[in-house]
């Protein structure tokens, strides 16, 4: 990296948290993504370099979610004719439900505000991001985009005018994250989602996303177990998962609070009330795939406070 340019990480994400359809998420510590800029030779922003992503990720502006991001960006400061230069090293998993392009939308955007020295706040730079990952998604929302910059644990009141509010999280929460190696795109598990749902469901998914944020705010671990359960989306996506219910009900037996699709999946996620119980998970999921034959990885983490960093 040459003097001139800064370097930052955004991390991955687990969007829906059972209760939350496109309404809630959180930051994991690790994996995430890398994003380098620096001062460009030709007017405009250019991305010089992609690594992690197989050849997969475009380098046209208008069509990467992080060159998108950060564009909207410079556009919304009359800088779009500014030398820049843009590495996008993903360090994680496309397809995955952990919020890939999501964590390049907001890494691209932080990158340049941060070098750019905007003095823009992270919240300022959300609706930005958010278009940027529209570009893989095709829908604005920012449950995962949301906690990649904040950090935290995000809940979205409005996904259109991005009326958001961190939550309080309690001590000692732990999240167990398996990622079975298969890819599902977003916009295909969506596709797959009934456009109706029953009344009795939504009343019943509306119980227990209140009484899942009363129960963060009250650290009230008994409440956030009896809520995590999702009725309208998980019973529709848990088909594309290997396994899913069975390693549900390893988790569980391993003391987890909940465990549900981490986004559109296939990766999976436990929350659990301590690190103990979240390695149990891990490693009950590490023998039921071993024994299936199929590949995981699997990450520990507690909720990431901070979101996008410099570093
Ligand atoms: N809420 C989104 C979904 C997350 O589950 O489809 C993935 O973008």
């Amino acid at each position: 990296m040459s003097k001139s340019g800064i370097k930052v990480f955004a991390p991955a994400s687990v969007a829906n948290v059972a209760v939350g359809f496109d309404i809630l998420g959180f930051a994991l510590e690790k994996p995430g993504d890398e994003i380098i800029i620096r001062d460009g030779r030709e007017p405009g922003l250019v991305i010089t370099e992609i690594t992690g992503a197989g050849g997969k990720l475009p380098y046209n502006i208008q069509k990467n979610t992080a060159g998108y991001a950060a564009y909207r960006l410079l556009e919304h400061i009359g800088e779009t004719k500014r030398p820049l230069e843009m590495e996008i090293h993903k360090k994680m998993p496309f397809g995955s439900g952990l919020g890939s392009s999501a964590a390049s939308a907001a890494g691209g955007v932080f990158a340049v505000s941060e070098f750019l020295r905007t003095g823009l706040s992270k919240y300022d730079l959300l609706k930005f991001a958010v278009e940027g990952e529209q570009i893989a998604d095709g829908d604005f929302h920012a449950d995962n985009v949301g906690p990649s910059l904040l950090g935290g644990m995000i809940l979205i009141r409005d996904n259109k005018t991005l009326d958001i509010k961190k939550l309080h999280i309690p001590h000692g929460i732990y999240v167990a994250v398996i990622y079975p190696h298969l890819e599902i795109l977003t916009r295909e598990s969506r596709g797959i989602l009934k456009t109706e749902v029953k009344f009795n469901d939504v009343i019943l998914q509306q119980g227990n996303l209140a009484a899942f944020v009363a129960a963060m705010y009250t650290s009230d671990y008994g409440l956030i177990s009896r809520s995590l359960q999702d009725v309208l989306v998980e019973p529709q996506r848990a088909h594309l998962i290997p396994h899913f219910f069975e390693m549900k009900e390893a988790a569980m037996s391993a003391g987890a609070l909940g465990f549900s699709i981490s986004g559109a999946g296939p990766s999976m996620f436990a929350l659990c009330d301590n690190s103990i119980k979240a390695e149990a998970v891990i490693e009950k999921a590490i023998k039921l795939y071993a024994d299936k034959k199929l590949t995981i990885n699997t990450y520990l983490s507690k909720i990431n406070h901070e979101g996008a960093i410099r570093y």
